[in-house]
């Protein structure tokens, strides 16, 4: 079962590579990572949140397992068009416990492929809009943080000092592989 990883785990960084091949493994990744979402009361979580560099994430903006005819699976998403501008607060589950407000586009279209590897196409806009956004920004190996202006970078300084100075001290318990292991499989999982 894989594990969300927090700030500053390199796999947060790490410029996903696009899924080739959907089989039983893939599949069975998935469930495990709508399982891991719901426990965490997410509503998105990206591949790379559970250490895996591969370009798709999972969503459900009920965060409810019961309604799983709201699961939606994103492979190997492009947003093709962006409009307009809006600035609403937002978390991350690699980050547990901060918000900020980031200014996203209002609407957006997205392409990408589901689970049946079928073409999909969306115009999203609200909170569905936001949601691909900021799971397409992890796959880039970029986070919420990186979005806030001054203002809210400093309101969020502490926590995100206080997140990096927990993830050093479990490395130095070794709890946490280093940094350079952690590229190394991640390299690995890339190539395969
Ligand atoms: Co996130």
């Amino acid at each position: 079962m894989p594990r969300i990883v927090h700030y500053p785990h390199p796999a947060l960084r790490y410029p996903s590579v696009p899924v080739s091949r959907i089989d039983d493994a893939f599949r069975t990744l998935v469930r495990a990572m709508f399982d891991r979402m719901y426990e965490a009361q997410g509503i998105g979580l990206a591949a790379n949140q559970v250490a895996i560099p591969r370009r798709f994430f999972v969503l459900n903006l009920t965060a409810d397992p019961a309604q799983a005819d709201q699961e939606l699976v994103f492979i190997n998403p492009t947003i093709v068009k962006r409009h307009g501008l809006v600035e609403e607060e937002e978390g991350c589950l690699s980050l547990p416990s901060l918000y900020g407000e980031v200014k996203r586009a209002r609407k957006i279209r997205v392409q990408a492929y589901n689970l049946s590897g079928e073409a999909v196409e969306y115009d999203a806009s609200d909170l569905f809009s936001r949601a691909i956004q900021h799971e397409t920004d992890h796959l880039d190996g970029k986070l919420f943080i990186d979005s806030f202006d001054d203002q809210a970078r400093k309101a969020a300084q502490e926590k995100i000092r206080a997140f990096e100075t927990a993830y050093r001290q479990a490395q130095e318990s070794g709890e946490i592989a280093s940094d350079e292991d952690i590229k190394r499989q991640l390299d690995d999982l890339a190539r395969d």
